[in-house]
Parts: structure tokens; sequence; C-alpha cells
């Protein structure tokens, strides 16, 4: 999959501008503050509806405008596909080949793209929210009935705890039980759901760590689900939980048993990643997974997801961003931004220029 074209009014520093990529490796270079991250952000949000830093459309829009537009021409499977995202007067549109499109969870997914961002180095070091969240996403990317599982285990949660917290004590039990019995069922599909997807990417991420590494670091991933790795053992203990810690629950007014306080366990050579990773093994593990990610979206749609790569190349060692640039090779598209510092010996097929909202192709 790849971006032929991508137009932008007035999203974030860009008034208008056309960029016109090519097919493998893309470079967009400049200073600090320019616009390369606001590039990426724009193809991501074209492509999920969704930015990666900001919740809020409205910080979206070039300041002192009320609207922004994107428009971007994708190749897939040998198709040309146009999207287009505007947002004015506080709402949202989107057009898939200028028609629009009622809802975007149905659009979602024909065009994959992968993300590295700086920002996701939480992953390691964050909470568990923050990596419950990447494989949630990574699996909606690949399985859309996923994100259908989620938001009805969310409401339930929602309609669980606001039974907790309701003063009437009467029936409160056999109605607590109503909502366990959806709990435990909802909740199991996105155990195993997130248990396949961990084990797939652990296996694939452990392999591009070991020769990211030189050999020299063993990565590894556990999914854990209630507190247990062996997810077999987790699905078996789930109802006998529930039902020890209701009265737990009732008197602290706090769901404590799901999959929503569940965790992913990152380890380097059998020690805790969040405790111990330096910078750089924290952006290897991250980039490690992401490309793990892509070659998991290669085996299961058979093309390559879109792959961006924001401020990557900073913090690794030379080795590992040699790795990295041989790696991406063989992929039908990449956009890498860096400042001119890092500028890589590697085949570029178009190389840009980032200056103030404006971009020039340099070759
Ligand atoms: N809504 C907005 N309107 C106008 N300019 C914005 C808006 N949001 C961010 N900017 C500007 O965009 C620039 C940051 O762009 P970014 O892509 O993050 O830079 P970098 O090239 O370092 O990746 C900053 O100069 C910031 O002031
Ligand atoms: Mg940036």
């Amino acid at each position: 999959m790849e971006i032929a074209k991508l137009y932008l009014q007035n999203f974030r520093n860009y008034k208008n501008e056309k960029i016109q990529f090519s097919s493998g490796i893309n470079v967009l270079q400049g200073q600090n503050g320019q616009g390369k991250t606001n590039i990426l952000e724009a193809i991501y949000y074209l492509l999920t509806g969704k930015s990666y830093r900001v919740r809020k459309e409205q910080e979206l829009i070039f300041w002192g405008e009320n609207a922004f537009h994107i428009f971007g021409d994708f190749l897939a499977y040998e198709r040309r596909l146009s999207l287009e995202s505007h947002y004015l007067d506080k709402r949202k549109i989107v057009k898939i080949n200028h028609v629009p499109c009622k809802k975007l969870s149905d659009f979602v997914g024909t065009i994959n793209v992968v993300f590295f961002s700086p920002d996701d180095l939480i992953m390691v070091k964050g909470g568990p929210a923050e990596r419950r969240r990447f494989l949630d996403l990574h699996i909606t990317q690949l399985n859309s009935r996923h994100v259908h599982l989620l938001n009805d285990y969310n409401k339930v949660l929602h309609q669980k705890a606001a039974l907790l917290k309701s003063s009437i004590q009467t029936s409160k039990v056999s109605n607590i039980e109503i909502w366990n019995e959806q709990l435990l069922d909802l909740g199991s599909k996105i155990i195993r759901n997130r248990w396949r997807f961990t084990q797939i990417i652990a296996k694939k991420s452990k392999e591009i760590y070991y020769q990211l590494s030189s050999g020299e670091e063993e990565l590894s991933i556990n999914y854990l689900a209630l507190g247990h790795q062996d997810v077999e053992e987790a699905l078996h203990e789930f109802p006998i939980l529930l039902e020890e810690k209701m009265k737990q629950e009732i008197e602290r007014q706090m769901i404590l048993v799901g999959p929503h306080r569940d965790d992913l366990n990152f380890q380097l050579n059998g020690k805790s990643a969040r405790i111990y990773a330096s910078q750089g093994q924290q952006r290897s593990i991250v980039l490690s997974l992401k490309l793990a990610e892509l070659e998991v979206i290669y085996q299961e749609k058979g093309e390559y997801p879109l792959l961006l790569l924001d401020d990557v190349l900073s913090e690794l060692d030379i080795f590992r961003r040699e790795y990295l640039l041989e790696f991406i090779q063989p992929i039908r598209q990449a956009l890498i931004t860096m400042t001119s510092a890092e500028k890589p010996s590697t085949e570029i097929a178009s190389l840009f220029q980032v200056d103030k909202g404006h971009i020039g192709r340099i070759n």
C-alpha cells in the first residue's frame, strides 16, 4: 500500500501544500518545528480518523481558520483510492472516491498503516493502559470485529460500575451476576484475541530485536491476562475470580477483575524493560514491535502497509540504523522524518526539504 499524493489545506502549519511521494523510501528532512511530523500526522489521520497526538480536531486546524481539509491518493492491491477528510463546523466528513462515507469504521483497515512515533516509547515505560491500547489498536487493523467487542465490553463495564456505585443495596448481588456473565463472555474473547496477537508479534519481534542488537539481547513479550502468563489458566480462573472478588468490588465500588486491567510484559535478557531499559533500548523495543507488526500485516493482507517513521534514527547507534534501513528496503513505501544531520547512506527514492510549512523536493 502506498500514498501517491497528499494535499493539505489549513492542516496544522500547512496553508495549502501538495506533495507527490514515490514508491520506496521517502525522506522528509528539516530542522525542528518545521512540519515534518505534521505530514505523517495528516496521513495517519486520513487513514484512521484519529490523530496520534491529540484528541481534539480543533487543534489540527491552522490557527485562526475554522476548517481543515486533507486529500490523499493511495494505491492498494493495484487499485487507486482517493480519500478525503474534512473538518468544518466541528464536524468530520470522510469521503472515499468522492462519496461521503457514513461510518469510518467501515473503512478503517482498508489501507493499513504502521506508525512509529517517539511518543510510543511510553509503551515501555508508561502504564499498562498504553500497552493495552497498542494491542487493541493493532488487533483492530487486522480484525475489525475486535472494535465491537471492545465497545460492548466497555458498555458492560460502565453498567457494572454504575451498579457498584449505586446506593440501592437490595438485589445488588444478583444484578452484578448478570453483568458478570457478559463480562466473562466478552472479556474471554478479548483475552483470546490479545493473547493470539501477542504470540505472533512476540515471536517476530524477538527475531528482529535479536538482529537489531547484533545478537546481544533477547526480547521476550508476554501478555498477562488476569495476572497469568498462561492463557488457559487465566480463562479457567476468570469466573472463579469474578465470584471471589465480588464482595471486595462492592466494598470498594470498583471493578477488580477483567481484561481492562491486563498488561504486556517486556523483558530484555530476562530483566524488566520497564525498569531497566535505556532510552535506546526502549526505542529498539518499540521499533521491533512495529517492524513485527509490519510483517504480520504483510502476511495477513498480502501487501505491505504504509510505514511512517517519525524521528526514528536519533538515539539508535550506527549498527541499529543500518539494520533498520536494510530491513525496510523491500517494503513498498516508507516515509521517514529526520533532521539533516541524520541523512542515511541508503538509497532514497525521494528527498524532501521541509521548511516552515512548505515542502520542496530535492531529488
Ligand atoms: N494548529 C496549528 N496551526 C499552525 N501551526 C501549527 C499548528 N499546530 C502546530 N503548529 C506548528 O507546527 C510546527 C510543528 O510541526 P512538527 O511537524 O511537529 O515539527 P517537526 O518538523 O519538528 O516534526 C510548530 O512550529 C508549530 O508551531
Ligand atoms: Mg517532529
